[in-house]
């Protein structure tokens, strides 16, 4: 990875600063732009819920917007089921007119500088291009699939219970039910991020420009879960847009019902965690087909005792990380000890095996999602003994895979 003792100074007319309320129709400008998209009133004014202009920092040369970064606070849960505040890096665009003379670079430097300064120990990001954010710390944290079944060929196997308890409701009463139950969501789903009422608003708006041709929403509600859909009548496909559960029953119950809908040939989901246990319940695992894998969200530790000493481990490890972070110099040595019950980590030189580690490993380590072995093979990280990596390896994977749930 390339090391940026002396990185390349923006171009003088180039200034950087903290935005303002105003500033949000020039940022989308510069957004939309960037993204191939024109943004209507509409959707400025659900952005507008949640953009808070404290959280963006914009580039400006000769008056004119060129450069934007911007950031909404989560929650984020741990393995073990504690969770950190952190910040979800959004919005990043600079102008096709001003592109690779460094201002990418300098925006994420100074908000992340500032993440660091008010005590963050963990930001997120969604990439838009995986080549873009490894050179920054971020490592791939959570992975989903997309996944087809053909309804009518989807048993379930003979021994699965039938637990019932699944009503249809509108979107007012799913607005009054789901916070809680996604809250318990993600008190036991290592990776989610909390959501917030303003989040629920624009999530639950369904906006016809959002809805890829299907229908609105239609919503299954058990008092442990909740499933939300479209119906696309052309291809007959039933599109599952979110599906949050915190038991087992509610779990098989939602999938129960959803894969009971006549008339649908297809139900489509596009972010399954890596392990779902929907294919071991099926009588023909072959019948829930992957047909897509992506990554998800990008973690990036900003304050690695913080960040360790708050997750739990699955089994005992007790070693010396040496965390290379070539973009913010947030590394060094620190001793980890922890295990299922607790953890702890400080900064120390030696007392246990030394680690190797870069940074962009470590956040995809955070949630329990990368297997250590995988990145030892890849260079990401470098331990002598076989043993202490195999002891890591076990540590730090969890019994269930990261998903983050809230797309931003
Ligand atoms: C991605 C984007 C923000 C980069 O802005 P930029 O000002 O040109 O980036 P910088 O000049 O500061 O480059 C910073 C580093 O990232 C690299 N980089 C930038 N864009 C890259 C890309 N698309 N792919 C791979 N590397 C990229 C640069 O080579 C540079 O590397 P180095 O500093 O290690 O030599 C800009 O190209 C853009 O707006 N793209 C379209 C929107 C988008 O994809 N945004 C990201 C949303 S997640």
């Amino acid at each position: 990875m390339p090391n940026h003792d002396a990185p390349s100074p923006i171009p003088p007319s180039v200034a950087l600063r903290r935005a303002t309320a105003a500033d949000l129709p020039a940022i989308a400008v510069v957004d939309g732009r960037s993204f191939g998209e024109h943004y209507s009133d509409g959707q400025l004014e659900d952005i507008g819920v949640l953009f808070d202009p404290d959280r963006f920092l914009v580039a400006e040369d000769r008056g004119e917007i060129v450069g934007v970064t911007g950031s909404y606070p989560f929650d984020v849960t741990l393995p073990g089921g504690a969770s950190l505040p952190a910040e979800g890096v959004t919005w990043v665009s600079v102008a096709v007119t001003h592109r690779r003379r460094g201002i990418l670079r300098a925006l994420l430097a100074e908000q992340h500088r500032g993440f660091a300064a008010d005590g963050i120990a963990v930001s997120l990001l969604t990439a838009s291009e995986g080549s873009i954010y490894g050179r920054f710390g971020y490592g791939i944290a959570t992975e989903h699939r997309e996944v087809e079944i053909t309804r009518r060929r989807a048993a379930f196997r003979s021994d699965v219970p039938d637990p019932r308890g699944v009503r249809q409701v509108d979107t007012a009463e799913l607005r009054r039910l789901a916070p809680e139950i996604h809250a318990r969501w993600a008190a036991q789903t290592p990776g989610a991020l909390s959501r917030a009422d303003r989040w629920w608003d624009v999530h639950l708006a369904d906006r016809e420009w959002n809805r890829g041709g299907a229908t609105a929403l239609f919503h299954l509600v058990h008092p442990d879960g909740y499933l939300s859909y479209r119906i696309d009548r052309a291809t007959r496909t039933c599109r599952i847009w979110e599906m949050a559960t915190a038991t087992d029953d509610a779990y098989i119950a939602l999938w129960r019902t959803v894969l009971a809908l006549d008339l649908v040939e297809t139900v489509s989901a596009k972010s399954l965690a890596a392990a779902e246990p929907l294919q071991f319940l099926l009588a023909d695992p072959r019948q829930l087909r992957t047909v897509g894998q992506w990554d998800g969200v990008w973690a990036r530790v900003l304050d690695v005792p913080a960040a360790l000493s708050a997750r739990r481990y699955a089994t005992e490890v007790d070693v010396v990380l040496d965390v290379r972070d070539p973009f913010l110099d947030r590394g060094g040595r620190f001793r980890l000890r922890g295990g299922p019950e607790g953890a702890e980590c400080a900064p120390a030189e030696a007392g246990a095996p030394v680690v190797g580690i870069e940074m962009v490993a470590l956040g995809s380590l955070l949630f329990g999602g990368a297997h250590a072995g995988s990145l030892a093979r890849a260079g990401l990280l470098r331990v002598d003994d076989p043993a202490v990596l195999r002891r890591l390896t076990a540590a730090f994977r969890g019994e269930r895979t990261p998903e983050h749930g809230t797309e931003f």
